[in-house]
Parts: structure tokens; sequence; C-alpha cells
């Protein structure tokens, strides 16, 4: 019997399958279909639900994207698991698969504005009904969910603000009426927290952030029972085209191998470059869930086992201080990803969340100064360097 792994060994060897060649790396199936021996035996392999080995085309499964699943499934804990095209693809897929109209959801109101979008202006149009709630407030929770609730949503750590969400008191209302909670645990990474052991039923993750982690590819990855992947999200996905293409499934394949040693070094320079920043004469405030002033610290501390990759920090002069900042970085790189080697600071009103009102950016603590920085894999003694000294050009 194969004994447990620990989830580092979990990232270099679970899911392995190797071709007829014995190759040490996996390897790419670039392909679109499959051939069969016989006309019976294409017969067969249409006939049958069971997911096997047996692939019959690519949007319903591939050897090299079975392969990511079946390690990201084994490192989350899960029981199954869908590769899908981008993280949308998965948020989206999670969601529409199992929802119809008049049913019932409840999702936290600070969210990536894609998630929004999905939540606010889709789910809707279908005649799904969307209740938003200040996530960090239980209470809110407990008014909202009611009988008719079918799923909750939210992000476990919210993008751009960083809010923490407790999973487990979430999950365990959703519970009591027999809502389904469906967490993106993006910020979280699948290394800092287990959403599933804290309850959530079904995660998901945009693996085009940490898991790649090196700005190559789009994709993503929905976790949960073997019975909801397979009856309700696999139908969707693989009728509506999210899958996930081999390239991609291989890139994620030889990312997830590093992911560890990623995140806890990004994650590591992340809270040295927070407290660099604490006490600035130019920033009002600094957020980043690993430290003690995170208005959340100590349920980051239960449920997350470092505060990850991305700090937020709100400066005094507004978005003219924010791009006189972000236009005198050196070697931190104006973009709108994250979880990247490279650091990567962004203005979340003018670019991500620029679609929201003003008021709505305003009650979401989306201002003009704040800005969300990904720390990547640099010295964080020369990113603390290339803050310093961006920030002094402002008070000059
Ligand atoms: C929390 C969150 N969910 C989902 C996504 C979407 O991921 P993708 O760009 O891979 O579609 C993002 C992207 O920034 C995100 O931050």
């Amino acid at each position: 019997m194969k004994t447990t792994w620990n989830k580092k060994t979990n990232l270099v060897h679970s899911g392995n399958r190797r071709s007829q060649f014995n190759e040490v790396s996996e390897a790419i199936f670039l392909t679109q279909s499959f051939v069969y021996e016989t006309a019976e035996d294409a017969e067969k392999r249409f006939a049958s639900d069971v997911p096997n080995d047996d692939f019959i085309y690519t949007r319903y499964g591939n050897p090299t994207i079975a392969m990511f699943e079946d390690k990201i499934a084994a490192i989350e804990g899960a029981e199954a698991a869908f590769a899908t095209a981008s993280g949308m693809a998965a948020v989206n897929g999670a969601l529409m698969s199992m929802l119809s109209a008049g049913d019932h959801v409840v999702a936290a109101r600070a969210l990536f504005g894609s998630c929004l979008y999905i939540l606010e202006n889709i789910l809707p149009s279908f005649g799904v009904r969307v209740t938003f709630v200040d996530g960090t407030d239980i209470n809110q929770w407990k008014k909202s969910i009611s009988q008719e609730t079918k799923v909750v949503f939210f992000e476990s750590i919210s993008n751009p603000t960083l809010e923490v969400i407790d999973i487990k008191a979430v999950a365990d209302i959703a519970k009591s009426v027999d809502a389904l909670t469906v967490v993106d645990n993006v910020f979280t990474t699948p290394i800092f927290s287990n959403a599933l052991s804290l309850g959530a039923d079904v995660v998901v993750y945009s693996a085009t952030k940490h898991i790649d982690g090196q700005g190559r590819t789009l994709g993503g990855v929905i976790l949960g029972s073997e019975d909801y992947i397979r009856n309700t999200v696999e139908p969707f996905m693989k009728h509506t085209g999210g899958s996930m293409s081999p390239f991609t499934g291989w890139v994620l394949l030889k990312g997830l191998e590093t992911l560890d040693l990623r995140v806890q070094a990004q994650s590591d320079s992340a809270l040295e470059i927070a407290k660099s920043l604490i006490g600035h004469e130019s920033i009002s405030s600094v957020r980043y869930p690993g430290l003690e002033t995170h208005p959340q610290y100590d349920l980051c501390r239960e449920q997350m086992e470092k505060g990850g990759t991305v700090i937020a920090f709100e400066l005094l002069g507004g978005k003219e201080a924010a791009f006189s900042l972000m236009n005198s970085l050196e070697i931190v790189l104006i973009s709108n990803n994250l979880g990247d080697a490279k650091s990567i600071i962004t203005h979340p009103a003018t670019t991500t969340h620029q679609r929201l009102s003003a008021d709505r950016r305003q009650q979401l603590g989306i201002t003009q100064g704040l800005l969300r920085l990904s720390v990547g894999l640099e010295d964080s003694k020369d990113l603390i360097k290339d803050l310093s000294s961006a920030l002094g050009n402002l008070v000059r």
C-alpha cells in the first residue's frame, strides 16, 4: 500500500503517470483527440462515464491535464479536481454548474472585479438571487443565509483589500441550511490554508497566479467531492468549453513542483516589506494578514500558516502620490497580475476595480491612494530599497 505523503512530496510526485518511455519529467500530450483500435472500442469509450485513462477528446480530458488535476487534488486533500482555462472559468464553472433560476446565493461584497461581475450581473440575469454581505461580519452571514440559500461564495482573502474571511464559521452557517460553501482561495495559495478541512465544500484557484508563479499562462481549477466534480462540474465544463489546454497543464504541473519554496520565500519577504512600510510619513495604513495590526490577525493565524504574498497600503496623497510612487519604482513592475516571481504593483481603483462606481469602491475600501503590492522572489533588501527610494521621492 502507498504510504501517505506530506504536501511537499505530493507537489513533486503525486498524480504523475509515465508513458512507455519512462520519462522523468511529465510528458506534454499536445493532442486534440485520441485514436481507437476499432469502431467497437470507440463505442465502448463513449459509453463509459467512469473517468479513467481512456481519453476521448481533450476538452473532456487529457493525460497531462489529468496529472495536474490529480496532483492538486492530492495537495488539497480533495476527492477530485477539474482543470479550467482560467481562474474565471473555474469561478464561473463552479457556480453556474450547480445553480439555476430561483436559487439564492450569499456572497461577500469584497471580491475581485470579475468575480463580482459574475455574482452581480451574470447570475441575476439567469434568475439567481444574490445577497451581498460584509464577509468579515459573521452576523451578516447568519442573517442572510436562509433555507432558500443554495451556495455561499467568498474569497478567503479578498482582492485587493485583504479582508480575511472566517472559513469555518461561514461554512458552519451554510451547512446548517444544507448550502454549499465555495471558496476562492487564490490569495491564500494551496500552501497556506486548507479550506476543505475548514469545512468548505468547493475550492477554486486561479492557477494563473502562484501555481504558475512565473507569469506564463492562464489556468484554473475546481476542487471538491468526486460526486460534485464528476456529475455537476465535468458535464458543464466539457460541454461549455472552459477546459484547460495540455500545454497549460504541463506548465502548471512544473509550477506545482516549486510552489511551496516560492510562496514561502515570497511570504517571508512580504512580511519584511510590510513591516518596513509601517510608520512612513506618506503612508496612512499598511494591510498585510501576517501583521499584528491586521484587523483579523488572530483569525489569520488560526487558518493560515503565513500571511501570503500580497500587501495593500494606502498613501496619504491619493491617486497623484500612488501614480508617482509607481512611476519611480525601479524593480517592482506596474502590472495587474499577482503571485509572480517578479514583484508587481497595482493601482486597483484605476485598473482591476475601475468598472465599479466611486461609491462602490469607497464601500469596499478601494481608495485612490490604495496600492496592491505582490511580492516576488527578488532579494527583499532590494525591494525595500526600491520602495523606500520611491517613497522618498514623494516627500521631497
Ligand atoms: C481572487 C481572484 N479570483 C479569480 C481571479 C481570476 O483569475 P484568472 O485571471 O486566471 O481568470 C483573480 C485574478 O486576479 C483573482 O484575484
